[in-house]
């Protein structure tokens, strides 16, 4: 049967967090040179495209996501003769490639920030940012009282040629990653430039930093009594810097420019607004193509719950005909298998709960059928690399190597993100575990646990029990059933038949059931199985697995 779906509606995204995913030259940084190498070992996975963190030049102040320079790659990194012949492997493996864009902010060192620092208040250079007198008698007040998603206030005062404190510039983030202005002109034309530049040669799209942070009042008001909060808890209605009307114009804009390339070029938004009906909002059929849902990383292990969450975004994303995406972990939260290895499992919960004991076997058992049942869900999921292996947070890496920018601030909510961002291992019995090169000059650039030698892929894949096994069988299953009942089109039904605690949905021809409850549960007869996440006995799925079925 011939499948008339386009590819990104349900696509298996793998999230390539480059520093740390292959190091080609030994420097302990993962690289351009390390992933070409492992383009075989995601094509096996059975992943449909890449999406790549950001590799532009950038003083790593955020990991990249300070960008210098959008053209050029970080030397880190490689060159750009490096992205063209990742770009081109890539799709002789048949993988799609997609890059992070970082519109919301430039680095402090890119060329556009150091000529607004060396020009005059009220000059055309600041214009491209936000930059405004303080408040007070003598201006030594912040123009608002907003914070920094990493803490401490989002404005930094600068010093005028004389040497006197001068205006104060506006970052939601580091001090080092000053906001763009989006209401120049020159600004919007740059950023069509910066994305004409990548999809001339050959991506297949974008992953839109803050997608929902461009725009800001121009009247600048306090955020006051209103509840501030990370990115997590963003507000609403009419918020001063988050989701607001005028940010959706832009991606109208960017919209044009995919279209008017061959192929099917997307963009999916980062967009962490209150709940999927503002996310719709951002995926109309003149604006972006998808975006990361965030609703069931951030939900606990509860079927309830987790149904709430499938319905709400399957509801608001058929009115606008945007397929969802479903996501269990990324580069800035605690690992799922981490998350659902305690008692309580939201990612609240894991932030609140950091560093305190986790049950592993649970964790990695209920990651396995979490992954079973996200890729039966309507639309396309991400794999955020590492999952594959059930690598959990590491937790207990000392302050000292800490490199997020969010460790500098006290009032920071929340846990430093490079626990989650530790080198893949890929083989062998000790660190740097295949990441690195044999010989290799410097150690990774965060320490790995001894223990995952246990967890290298070249262990996993010798061991038809792994986590990496039951992914690559997930997947090839998933594929194979696409058109037939998974991946894009058919209805999502609920059956009523269902016990408590149990999610049980039929689409076309599969029936998935994940029992989340504390017994185990009698599958219907007449089914085969097709995969489950534990062994099945006696038409039995036991407690924290999930299958997929279909009729004998
Ligand atoms: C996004 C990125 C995060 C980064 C932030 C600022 O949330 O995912 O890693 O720190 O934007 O660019």
């Amino acid at each position: 049967m011939s499948r008339m779906s386009s590819w990104w509606r349900d696509a298996v995204i793998y999230q390539v967090y480059i520093r740390s995913f292959a190091d080609g030259n030994g420097d302990g940084v993962g690289d351009v040179a390390g992933l070409r190498s492992r383009l075989p070992y995601l094509a096996a996975l059975g992943v449909d495209a890449l999406w790549l963190n950001p590799w532009y030049a950038s003083p790593q102040v955020d990991a990249g996501y300070d960008v210098s320079d959008y053209r050029r790659l970080d030397p880190l990194f490689g060159d750009l003769d490096d992205a063209k012949a990742l770009i081109n492997e890539a799709h002789e493996h048949g993988l799609r490639l997609i890059l992070d864009i970082v519109p919301n902010h430039t680095s402090d060192r890119h060329a556009w920030f150091q000529e607004a620092l060396a020009s005059a208040p009220g000059s055309e250079a600041r214009a491209r940012y936000h930059f405004r007198p303080g408040r007070g008698a003598d201006g030594s007040e912040p123009p608002t009282d907003w914070p920094s998603i990493f803490g401490g206030p989002a404005w930094t005062r600068t010093v005028d040629a004389d040497g006197k404190p001068g205006d104060w510039y506006l970052h939601l983030f580091a001090p080092e990653q000053p906001d763009l202005n989006w209401t120049n002109p020159q600004v919007r034309r740059e950023f069509e430039d910066i994305l004409r530049f990548w999809l001339d040669l050959g991506v297949d799209g974008f992953r839109i930093d803050v997608a929902h942070g461009l725009t800001k009042d121009p009247a600048f008001p306090d955020l006051a009594s209103r509840e501030a909060g990370g990115m997590l808890d963003a507000a609403t209605e009419d918020h001063p810097y988050f989701d607001r009307d005028e940010t959706l114009a832009i991606y109208e804009d960017w919209r044009r420019v995919a279209d008017s390339y061959k192929g099917e070029r997307v963009f999916v938004a980062e967009a962490w607004v209150a709940d999927a009906s503002r996310v719709a909002r951002y995926l109309t059929p003149t604006r972006l193509h998808t975006a990361f849902n965030f609703g069931l990383l951030s939900c606990p292990w509860d079927a309830e719950a987790l149904r709430t969450e499938i319905d709400a975004t399957l509801g608001v994303l058929a009115a606008v005909g945007a397929p969802p995406t479903w996501v269990l972990s990324n580069h800035d939260v605690i690992r799922h298998a981490t998350r659902y290895g305690r008692a309580q499992t939201s990612l609240a919960d894991a932030r609140r709960l950091y560093g305190t004991p986790v049950d592993h076997a649970l964790g990695e058992r209920r990651a396995r059928a979490a992954v079973q049942l996200i890729n039966a869900l309507p639309g396309g999921t991400y794999v955020y690399q590492g999952e594959e292996l059930g690598l959990p947070e590491v937790e207990d890496l000392p302050p000292a190597v800490w490199q997020d920018p969010n460790r500098r601030y006290k009032d920071h909510d929340g846990p430093v993100r490079d626990g989650c961002r530790v080198p893949l291992p890929w083989s062998g019995d000790a660190p740097p575990f295949g990441f690195s090169p044999e010989g290799a000059a410097a150690a990774p650039w965060l320490p790995q646990p001894a223990e995952w030698k246990e967890r290298t892929a070249a262990a996993e894949e010798q061991d038809a029990a792994s986590m990496l096994s039951h992914y690559r069988a997930l997947l090839r299953i998933r594929r194979e059933w696409l058109g037939r009942g998974l991946g894009d089109g058919a209805a999502l039904e609920w059956l009523p038949e269902a016990a408590e605690g149990v999610l049980a949905f039929r689409r076309g021809e599969v029936v998935c059931y994940a029992n989340l409850s504390k017994a185990a549960v009698e599958l219907p007869a007449g089914y085969r199985v097709l995969i489950a996440s534990e062994p099945v006995a006696g038409a039995m799925l036991p407690v924290d697995a999930a299958v997929w079925l279909v009729a004998e």
